[in-house]
């Protein structure tokens, strides 16, 4: 078609993974498991193996002059892995991506912009580097300082700008200099949420003057608001491509699905299996299995193992830990602090509850990771094991709701006057 701006055919990328070597990707906890790892299997710890991993699996799709798009998916889906081929930083391993426009991008922190020079030397960098002469970005200049705010600070190299101050530019120049395709990843969840909303906004300007808009974010609120279509990408394939409300759906539902999750046909974890965890379901305190859990409302996870027969499970040590939308660490369950390790489990016993009294998240979609160890050796560790879906809530009692934008946590507390008035 003659409109289409963004022609992306039968894309892959794949990565070789190197075993037991420094990783990029590395969390705490994994590291702890290496840890833990070489100290029991110091051995055999010089095998190193080269993993291929397709990041992106086949992905096509057109993208229309105009059009705003939004991806969205779980971590790790191969979003940003997209669009870094889209701008360029990264090259496919097969298929191939034709371009009509000049392509501005924001992409994760650390892109784009030259730390040594400064605020206003990065302005006429990217400009340049966009084509534009120095008129142009002159004409542009005031606009770019006065969106991102950092004016006092353009003659300071921008190494030196909190993340914050980098962002704001970084997106003040990628949407005024004019480029006509605006590639966004969601390093806007960098900024606070009043500029967060004004480069929602400026965005839709951008699309609004023919320009094309691409954006990935976790927030399906921005997501909705901004996009007319939007892709969900799943394990580096494209799940579902249409009417972002309809496809937003799906994959909030896709994920609560996940509400009994399945967890035996996992092969992403790590451990010596003496027990593996099978199935994850939400309930209530009388047994009901539940799609979500409710702000405020008490809660138990139902955690299913399986155990090698016959063999004894002794000083059972769980953790599950919770990440919000960005991949933030809320919060994190751990049996070892409580004091409760089971000693030893009964034979005939393969499940685990926690008992979480009025849940305390507020509504949202969160990630949860589990690990496990038996007699202190790593038995189980699945990083993302599944999402929990929580729904708004009374948590207060008093029927009235925390404001987004004000946290993810509740928790109770009393207002008084002190005690000798
Ligand atoms: N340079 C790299 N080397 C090895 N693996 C990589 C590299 N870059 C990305 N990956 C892997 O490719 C997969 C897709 O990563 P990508 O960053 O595209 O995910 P994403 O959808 O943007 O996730 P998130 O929502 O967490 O930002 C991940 O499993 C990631 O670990
Ligand atoms: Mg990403």
């Amino acid at each position: 078609m003659s409109n289409t701006v963004i022609k992306i055919e039968n894309l892959s990328k794949s990565y070789l993974l190197k075993h037991q070597q420094t990783e990029r990707y590395s969390t705490l906890s994994e590291t702890l498991v290496k840890k833990t790892r070489s100290v029991f299997n110091s051995k055999n710890s010089s095998n190193k193996t080269v993993e291929e991993f397709w990041a992106l699996n086949d992905v096509s799709f057109d993208v229309k002059q105009g059009e705003r798009v939004g991806i969205i998916g779980r971590n790790g889906a191969g979003k940003s892995t997209l669009l870094k081929i889209l701008s360029r930083i990264v090259a496919p391993t097969k298929g191939r991506i034709t371009i009509d426009g000049r392509v501005a991008s924001l992409l994760e922190v650390g892109t784009g912009f030259h730390p040594e020079l400064s605020g206003r030397e990065n302005i006429f960098l990217n400009g340049s580097i966009l084509g534009m002469n120095k008129q142009e970005i002159q004409r542009k200049f005031d606009e770019i300082v006065a969106f991102s705010e950092v004016e006092r600070f353009l003659d300071t190299p921008v190494k030196r700008y909190s993340s914050g101050m980098y962002v704001r530019l970084a997106f003040a120049v990628a949407a005024h200099l004019e480029p006509e395709i605006l590639i966004v990843d969601e390093v806007l969840a960098v900024g606070d949420a009043e500029f967060q909303r004004k480069c929602l906004g400026k965005m839709k300007d951008v699309s609004g003057e023919g320009r094309t808009v691409l954006f990935v974010s976790h927030n399906m609120a921005a997501i909705q608001n901004l996009c007319d279509k939007a892709v969900y990408m799943k394990r580096g394939e494209v799940q579902m491509i249409g009417d972002s409300e309809k496809v937003i759906s799906t994959y909030l539902k896709g994920s609560s699905a996940n509400a009994e999750m399945n967890l035996a046909d996992r092969n992403d974890r790590s451990g010596n299996s003496a027990i593996r965890f099978s199935s994850v379901e939400l309930k209530d305190t009388s047994g009901n299995i539940l799609a979500a859990f409710q702000s405020g409302k008490d809660a138990v996870l139902n955690l299913k193992f399986d155990r090698i027969k016959g063999k004894e499970i002794k000083n059972l040590h769980i953790a599950v830990a919770f990440d919000d939308e960005f991949g933030q660490r809320i919060s994190h369950m751990n049996n070892e602090i409580t004091n409760e390790i089971f000693n030893s489990i009964p034979d005939d016993c393969n499940e685990v509850e926690v008992h979480i009294p009025r849940f305390p998240f507020k509504h949202g979609l969160y990630t949860f990771s589990l690990y496990a160890t038996v007699n202190g050796e790593l038995a189980d560790w699945l990083n993302e094991a599944g999402t929990i879906d929580v729904e708004s809530g009374d948590f207060y009692n008093t029927g009235k709701q925390l404001p987004d934008g004000q946290g993810k946590f509740l928790f109770q507390y009393n207002f008084k006057l002190p005690s000798k008035f």
